[in-house]
């Protein structure tokens, strides 16, 4: 199958083919969600939460996703990687410069995630034009989670929607390559998707996106979240048949190219 690229992810988008996307911190996966068809795999800083246990992502390193990227790059065939700038690593442009040429070169990623809207454009244009793609990612931002003192769904009033639209086309002038959505209405997430030149991945956006983004632990039932009993909406057991982990991992990404997975229960739907 073709490798998975910049283009290929915009060509996807052109041809209405839903993209599949994963989180991923290690090779035994990696080589399953590779096998199982995931378009895009996402070394996140969600580690600090389901790997080292953590309740944020804000003590997440460079170092950690540098390492967990290095585990997971050698293992994909097809699948794209992108790797998460944690907390504060892209506060300066020498900063994101140095952090994205670990994650690139140590991590074998080939495109780097931040967050923020258009008061990131500045680095986002710095890391493009010097050839590191970026994602740039709206909506609920878990790095400001000790601003905003929890997680919660974003954008629903028309005025922050009208802001997180106004983001959005800032950051693709800056050269986002990709958008990812956290936890909005799914009314703007198709408003986002419409007006994007980039494709757009979500995640509790709803359904009218280019392609789906979970975390791996949410799907297979195991994350501190999951077990703790505070499921978000948007995350879907793929276990429940019984199955071993790969045919949750195809069912998941059969589930996104088919569009029945979000069904509404999954979307917020204002
Ligand atoms: O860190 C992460 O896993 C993420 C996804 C939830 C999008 O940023
Ligand atoms: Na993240």
């Amino acid at each position: 199958a073709k490798t998975v690229n910049v283009s290929e992810l915009r060509r996807m988008r052109e041809a209405g083919e839903k993209i599949a996307c994963l989180t991923c911190y290690d090779a035994s996966f990696a080589l399953i969600q590779d096998r199982a068809g995931v378009d895009m795999i996402l070394v996140g800083d969600s580690l600090g939460m389901v790997i080292h246990g953590g309740n944020t992502t804000t003590p997440v390193t460079v170092a950690d996703i540098a390492y967990h990227s290095r585990c997971v790059a050698p293992h994909l065939k097809r699948s794209f990687l992108v790797a998460d700038l944690p907390f504060l690593s892209y506060a300066t442009l020498e900063r994101a410069l140095d952090s994205s040429l670990r994650l690139m070169q140590e991590g074998g990623a080939k495109m780097v995630k931040l967050e923020g809207g258009r008061e990131q454009a500045s680095i986002v244009e710095y890391l493009s034009v010097r050839g590191v793609p970026v994602c740039a990612h709206l909506g609920l931002r878990p790095q400001f989670v000790h601003k905003m003192g929890a997680f919660k769904v974003q954008g629903r009033d028309e005025a922050a929607a009208e802001e997180m639209l106004h983001d959005a086309e800032v950051l693709a002038k800056a050269g986002a390559d990709l958008l990812l959505l956290e936890c909005i209405p799914a009314e703007l997430g198709r408003r986002i998707t419409e007006a994007s030149p980039v494709p757009v991945i979500g995640i509790g956006a709803g359904h009218d996106v280019d392609g789906q983004i979970l975390v791996l632990h949410d799907i297979l039932n195991i994350s501190p979240m999951v077990t703790l009993g505070r499921k978000p909406r948007f995350v879907k057991n793929y276990m429940t048949d019984g199955a071993d982990i790969e045919t949750a991992i195809r069912n998941y990404v059969a589930e996104v190219k088919s569009g029945a997975y979000p069904a509404p229960e999954h979307c917020f739907l204002k």
